[in-house]
């Protein structure tokens, strides 16, 4: 894939490893309580899910799930209250919130990334806990010191007195419905005779959790892991979650580019039964949606099977999307926190690279934004999955000329999906990209010997020169082109480490601009516009939740030690082409400033494994892996 500067004159826990719980779910329980209060502006509904485990007899642990909606004035920040029944029963970790107990009172206050809940909206939060007799469910909730209402009271199973069988994929034949604790309220049967709010036999969209990743797993993918763990050293990260990549048709029944044989369903199996394996922590997989036909069409080295001229579109809907979303739709999937990251690198070649026929034709055309349209209304369709839209990088779109344009083009295109911008979860920046998360030794608005830091070479009136404050500003500017204000975006950190001995340690002492900016960056590419296999990359921070406001997650998309694009013409027939931008004997053209690549040499095709990068990547690790 291409990650392509704007053309024209200056010119662009996840390693939610697989901790294993050794305990088993046993129950899982609901209460809702719905409330109104009759003067007050807020008025809410609290559903409250429990999955319950022994320990030792009359003692063990709970996962508690909290669902709120609003159902009064919208929210700028707010406290859930409640009171534990039972004096043994204690919060030991939650998330979501600021969580306090005192004594048998527990507080939950707003992030501040999720103080913010519109009329309508849902908040999902929740907590682990341990419970010594009986673990009994708060009869009342409050928020913002207004009673949510009575209790609707759900018969508990009582915990298991023992320790149940290893953990099964299948749901267990206990009072439980599903195997884990749904992320959110699903509309599987609810397990208890909750009255009311009563799931709807007719799944509709939502209600999704607020953040996918919080609290969750991140699904291992075991091909990926395997030639991870194959290099020197590689087992450190082999247990990181990374993305599937459905970057073809066939991907979907049989792997995607490289060796890799397992289609989605394999994957989504693979996932249940990882989530049946680790207690009762919810578990995310991502998928990328990458086939639009004329894909990557500033580039060469990602392009895929499907053309504009060749009813493309047509092919893109039926043959792909439509399947796709069939396969996720299954009901033994619905426990599964499923992050759709939609079509890299496509909508902003529309904005920025017009110049170049296969990007012009897919924008005359309509199959860009529509394809982009159909995939999130057919994907938001499905209760469990989450959309994020690739949104490039701040060394492509970080230039006002690009910034709000690209915005706009996301809110008229999501605006034709069936669900219209509800149907975007969040936004990604920098898949498969290597600029810095965050530049420690400069600042975009400083300057050197009276010269402005953004009119240096490198910076090029660039208004963002690290990932973070792009992706953060680029949030905002989504929410003002109507996406809602509970986006969140995730950043590819999968090889934007940039440690290793090259790293500078602090400012340049130069009193030259070019040369203290050089000398003081981490990102140590010879130009933001390199995308391909780069020299001296190194794996970035290790997938996290909520690593910083407005962010869900750090995430490793782009899996390390996948090729970018061969570094010589490789004959293939997965639709790829040769970009000399993969060749590091090229002088670059246009979108890279004419600079040298910065490309490793020997690579192979994209998606193919590349060893030699996999272990440089490793060995640059930022942070350092321990
Ligand atoms: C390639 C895909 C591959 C993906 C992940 C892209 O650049 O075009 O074939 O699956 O990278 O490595």
């Amino acid at each position: 894939m291409r990650s392509t500067p704007r053309s024209g004159a200056a010119r662009s826990r996840l390693r939610r490893g697989l901790a294993a719980v050794a305990v088993a779910a046993l129950g899982s329980t609901m209460a809702v309580v719905t409330a109104t209060s009759a003067q007050a502006a807020v008025t809410c509904d609290v559903t409250y899910t429990t999955n319950d485990w022994t320990t030792s007899p009359g003692q063990g642990g709970f996962t508690a799930n909290l669902t709120v909606r609003n159902t009064g004035d919208a929210l700028s920040s707010w406290n859930l209250g409640f009171t534990f029944p039972n004096s043994a029963q204690r919060v030991s970790q939650g998330w979501s919130a600021n969580w306090t107990q005192s004594g048998s009172n527990v507080t939950a206050s707003s992030m501040p990334w999720n103080g913010s809940v519109p009329t309508g909206a849902t908040l999902s939060l929740g907590f682990n806990g341990t419970w010594s007799g009986s673990n009994p469910k708060p009869t009342s909730f409050t928020v913002n010191g207004v009673t949510c209402g009575g209790v609707t009271p759900s018969p508990s199973p009582s915990p298991s007195p023992s320790p149940s069988p290893s953990p099964s994929p299948s749901p267990s034949p206990s009072p439980s419905p599903s195997p884990s604790p749904s992320p959110s309220p699903s509309p599987s049967p609810s397990p208890s005779p909750s009255p009311s709010p009563s799931p709807s036999p007719t799944p509709s969209p939502g209600p999704r959790v607020d953040n996918p990743y919080a609290g969750a797993d991140g699904y291992v993918n075991p091909d990926w892991s395997a030639s991870a763990a194959s290099e020197p050293g590689g087992s450190a990260v082999a247990n990181t979650s990374t993305a599937i990549w459905l970057d073809r048709i066939a991907a979907i029944t049989s792997g995607s580019a490289g060796n890799n044989s397992k289609g989605l369903r394999d994957h989504l199996d693979l996932a249940v039964a990882q989530d049946a394996a680790n207690g009762s922590t919810p578990v995310t997989i991502q998928v990328v949606i990458y086939n639009l036909p004329n894909r990557d069409c500033s580039a060469l080295a990602s392009n895929g099977e499907l053309k504009v001229a060749q009813n493309g579109l047509n092919r893109y809907k039926t043959e792909y999307i439509d399947p796709i979303a069939s396969i996720m739709s299954d009901s033994k999937y619905r426990n599964l926190r499923i992050v759709a990251i939609v079509e890299i690198d496509s909508l902003p070649n529309l904005v920025t690279n017009l110049n170049l026929a296969a990007c012009q034709e897919a924008k005359n055309s309509g199959a860009y934004e529509q394809g982009v349209a159909y995939a999130l209304g057919k994907l938001y369709a499905i209760p469990n999955v989450y959309n994020y839209v690739d949104a490039g990088h701040h060394g492509w779109l970080g230039w006002d000329s690009n910034f709000g344009p690209s915005a706009q083009l996301f809110g008229t295109t999501a605006a034709l999906a069936t669900g219209g911008k509800a149907t975007v979860h969040g936004f990604i920046t920098n898949t498969a990209n290597y600029s810095a998360l965050v530049e420690p030794h400069f600042s975009v608005s400083g300057s050197v010997n009276g010269q402005l830091i953004r009119s240096s070479r490198w910076v090029d009136w660039n208004f963002y020169i690290d990932e973070l404050s792009f992706a953060q500003a680029f949030r905002q500017r989504l929410i003002q082109e109507g996406f809602s204000s509970s986006i969140g975006m995730l950043i590819d950190t999968s090889r934007n480490g940039w440690g290793g001995s090259a790293r500078p340690s602090g400012p340049s002492t130069s009193t030259d601009l070019n040369t203290f900016v050089n000398n003081s960056k981490v990102d140590r590419r010879v130009h933001a516009g390199n995308w391909c296999n780069q020299s001296g990359a190194g794996l970035g921070e290790r997938p996290r939740a909520n690593p910083a406001t407005g962010i869900d997650a750090y995430v490793w998309v782009k899996p390390p030690g996948e090729s970018d694009g061969s570094s010589t013409a490789i004959d293939n027939n997965e639709g790829k082409g040769f970009d000399r931008m993969c060749d590091p004997t090229y002088g670059g053209n246009d979108r890279n400033g004419n600079n040298p690549t910065g490309a490793l040499a020997n690579a192979p095709l994209s998606g193919h494994w590349f060893s030699a990068q996999f272990r440089q990547l490793l060995a640059n690790a930022y942070p350092p892996i321990s």
